[in-house]
């Protein structure tokens, strides 16, 4: 463990690159912030977009069980009061009062407005779009239901860069299963988000369980795992894991008609096959910005260089908002140029699409900005490349370089992202 002053350290370094690099600037910043919101610049997005990919890859599209889901942030207020969080899901004041954390909107004009909320999870979308879902595709029991999208909570204290803010993203799965097999789905998720949060670059030996109490649980809960993170300003939650019981679905009114396995396998014969049952839920949720701030402080680092020290973010290349950088070895020879923009940078860049072009300054300096922003590979074009189609690729962790033929360069590149 780092001592304060450097873990403090740490977060001004990523919170003023974030900001010099393009990743993520204070929202409305011109007219003087405002609180608890957050811009994000191009990398920042690119970023974004492929955590949210990669999730989706794993959890939603390359099961058999996954409904993918796209619901209205606007909600009927019913929604709200049949899930408890009108009531429920307040947070105290400095002065004690409890303080409903939605935020509240109108909808429609004059006498006619109505009172309604932003969501402030995503969860319900899917809650209310069960039926709709069982009716359209009629899947087995355990499934699973699964969101990305905003969610915005009136936070009393935001704080601590994108850790708490009042309007973020969550990705979050309903999984649907039958009572008795809560326990067996608890523990299966948990193993599911512990691999998701190692395989895209969250350091692992950061991220510890914590068993939430009875009088800390969310209303609806019967079981909570919240995983923490060690981040330089504490051990605080990272994502949640509930067992939610039928919480929801009773609240709703809504009920499935058990049925056998399909012949996939998929599902198991119980008892109550061909009986009304209300499905019991685990939500394994994960909050995209807190996920982004940890992948961010679990990669960055500094090592010594040429007598330099160089800060890099070790992003996996699955995620890394650019993937690999293009540069001609001198600027001013229009041939090397020629060469670089059309055989190297333009294929690459209709294929990837998150490819840098970066002929400005000498190349050690080139490297040291595709560092800083975590690109796992620069690409240099040289007076050698005119003779043998290869270039150098360098490698973002080890510096070292290895010279590859161009009609290679993409699937070298595939085989590592
Ligand atoms: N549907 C369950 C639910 O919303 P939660 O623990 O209140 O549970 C889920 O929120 C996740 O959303 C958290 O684990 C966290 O990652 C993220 N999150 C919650 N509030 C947040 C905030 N104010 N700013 C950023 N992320 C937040």
């Amino acid at each position: 463990m780092k001592n304060p002053k450097e873990e403090n350290d740490l977060m001004e370094k990523i919170v003023s690159l974030c900001k010099r690099r393009g990743f993520v600037f204070p929202g409305s910043e011109i007219y003087g912030g405002l609180a608890g919101t957050y811009d994000w610049g191009s990398l920042g997005v690119t970023l974004k977009n492929n955590l949210k990919q990669n999730w989706w890859k794993k959890f939603v599209d390359s099961r058999r069980d996954m409904y993918g889901v796209d619901a209205a942030i606007i909600m009927n207020p019913a929604v709200w009061e049949s899930s408890g969080h009108v009531a429920g899901f307040s947070d105290p004041t400095p002065d004690g009062k409890q303080f409903n954390v939605m935020f509240k909107t109108q909808v429609g004009a004059g006498e006619e407005a109505t009172l309604s909320y932003l969501r402030p999870e995503t969860a319900q979308g899917m809650f209310v779009n069960f039926k709709n879902t069982v009716d359209a595709f009629h899947p087995k029991l355990p499934f699973g239901m699964a969101q990305i999208g905003k969610a915005f909570r009136n936070e009393i204290a935001p704080r601590d860069f994108i850790f708490r803010v009042r309007e973020f993203e969550q990705m979050e799965i309903e999984y649907f299963v039958r009572e008795e097999d809560w326990e067996k789905y608890f523990q299966y998720w948990k193993d599911e988000m512990l691999e998701w949060m190692e395989s895209v670059g969250i350091d692992i030996s950061k991220v510890h369980e914590l068993e939430v109490s009875e009088d800390d649980r969310a209303h609806y809960s019967k079981r909570t795992i919240d995983f923490e993170f060690d981040y330089p300003f504490g051990r605080k939650e990272l994502f949640g894991l509930a067992y939610r019981t039928d919480f929801d679905l009773k609240n709703h009114q809504l009920e499935y008609i058990d049925e056998a396995p399909t012949p996939e396998g998929v599902g198991v014969p119980t008892a109550s096959v061909g009986k009304k049952i209300t499905p019991h839920v685990i939500e394994p949720t994960f909050g995209l910005d807190r996920a982004i701030l940890a992948i961010l402080l679990s990669a960055y680092s500094e090592d010594q260089k040429d007598g330099e020290t160089r800060s890099y973010l070790k992003l996996n290349p699955n995620i890394a908002p650019v993937v690999c950088a293009v540069s001609p070895l001198l600027k001013n020879k229009p041939e090397l140029v020629e060469y670089a923009n059309t055989k190297v940078y333009a294929p690459l860049k209709a294929e990837f699409g998150r490819v840098a072009w970066d002929d400005n300054g000498n190349i050690g300096k080139r490297y040291r900005r595709q560092d800083e922003i975590g690109t796992p590979f620069c690409i240099v074009v040289d007076f050698d490349t005119l003779e043998d189609d290869t270039v150098t690729v360098r490698d973002r962790d080890t510096g070292e370089q290895e010279r590859i033929a161009i009609k290679d360069l993409e699937s070298y590149i595939k085989e590592r992202i």
